[in-house]
């Protein structure tokens, strides 16, 4: 039963980057089960779902940035977490072009901040690092990629994401020869989800032309992508936290994705237009393949046989929730908080 499962996790649970998209859903999901929990990161964004859903009434945290390492470590030390997830990133590849250097700052010194932190701060006995799909070398061949496959990344965000891993593996091996918490990596693939407004992303940018009443331009629609509802990597990665908490050996790294082939972006849009007919209306624009990969697999596998994880959705699914949301959302503004707790309640409710 994964919600009494989830249950014997031991908190408190440090957050970093609580008030963004993956970031609000975990802090909900915790609450829901339970589970003690503290954010830091940078004030919330105008639109984000933190703001939608008022969510400062029902998380703890503070502003703070992951590049302070004082402030930073100061603020562990008073929480005394036992788990650290690590989330607080520049996570948007077209942004990483414009401001390669702040992504690297915040994305891998940031990440050996948070590590650097955490192993001097007794309390902690694990910290789980969220990297990307995007960190596996990607020829555009369709392949699966497993845990094991060479990592490398082409565009500045991807590439800021591996030498996040690069950093938890120093910080891995630091563990190893001394005493320190365990360092864990979890790679997830395309996270949607109700409330997600970030710029350049699929579901986002059809949601902003619906409200503006304004064209969707669509880069690559033949496009492929792991879609996945975010309640699905969240929950795999509190059941990565309660395996490495309960046994002595686990896994360094896990791929959370979707288990069928990734679908294309015009297999989304097609869902979006079962829920908003003629209110979407999408052009189609000439983009160069050379900005994001045109493939994207990720191999679940391994999570699956370690933890005993699996999606709950499919990413029809998955992407049929996340449109649903924001048309309920977008019809009662203040019921965003009340419809992500039903998508909690499913997605719980769907694993026991
Ligand atoms: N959304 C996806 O599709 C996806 C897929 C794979 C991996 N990820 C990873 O998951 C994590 C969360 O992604 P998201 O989609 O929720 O992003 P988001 O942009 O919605 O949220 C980012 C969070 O990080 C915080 N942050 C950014 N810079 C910071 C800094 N310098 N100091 C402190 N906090 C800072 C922001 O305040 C925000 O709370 C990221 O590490 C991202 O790379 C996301």
């Amino acid at each position: 039963m994964v919600g009494n499962q989830l249950k014997r996790l031991d908190g408190p649970i440090f957050i970093t980057g609580h008030t963004g998209f993956k970031g609000s859903w975990l802090s909900l999901l915790l609450n829901h089960l339970g589970i003690e929990h503290f954010g830091y990161s940078l004030e919330a964004e105008e639109h984000s779902l933190y703001k939608r859903a008022n969510l400062e009434r029902v998380s703890r945290g503070v502003v703070g940035d992951i590049r302070d390492l004082e402030n930073l470590s100061k603020v562990i030390k008073d929480v005394r977490p036992s788990v650290v997830i690590h989330l607080a990133a520049q996570p948007l590849v077209l942004k990483s072009y414009q401001d390669p250097l702040e992504t690297f700052q915040t994305n891998c010194i940031g990440t050996a901040n948070v590590l650097k932190a955490a192993f001097e701060t007794p309390s902690v006995e694990i910290v789980l690092v969220i990297t990307t799909d995007k960190v596996y070398r990607n020829d555009n061949s369709g392949k699966r990629f497993v845990e094991s496959d060479p990592l490398e990344g082409k565009d500045p965000y991807s590439a800021s994401k591996v030498a996040a891993e690069a950093v938890c593996a120093a910080w891995q091996q630091m563990s190893k020869i001394s005493v320190g918490p365990k360092v864990l990596i979890a790679r997830a693939g395309n996270v949607i989800g109700g409330g997600d407004f970030a710029k350049n992303r699929l579901i986002p940018d059809a949601i902003r032309a619906i409200i503006s009443e304004q064209n969707l331009f669509v880069r690559s629609p033949k496009a492929t992508r792991p879609w996945q509802h975010v309640l699905d990597p969240l929950i795999g990665y509190l059941k990565y936290l309660e395996s490495a908490q309960s046994s002595l050996s686990v896994e360094l790294s896990l791929n959370f994705g979707p288990l069928e082939p990734s679908l294309r972006v015009d297999d989304v849009l097609e869902i979006a237009k079962e829920h908003f007919q003629e209110r979407l209306n999408v052009t189609y624009k000439e983009a160069s393949q050379e900005i994001e990969s045109q493939t994207l697999e990720l191999d679940p596998s391994c999570a699956i046989a370690k933890l005993g994880w699996r999606p709950q959705w499919n990413q029809e699914e998955s992407i049929d929730r996340t449109f649903m949301w924001w048309a309920k959302t977008l019809a009662t503004p203040n019921n965003a908080l009340e419809n992500c707790l039903e998508d909690i309640e499913i997605a719980i409710g769907k694993a026991l």
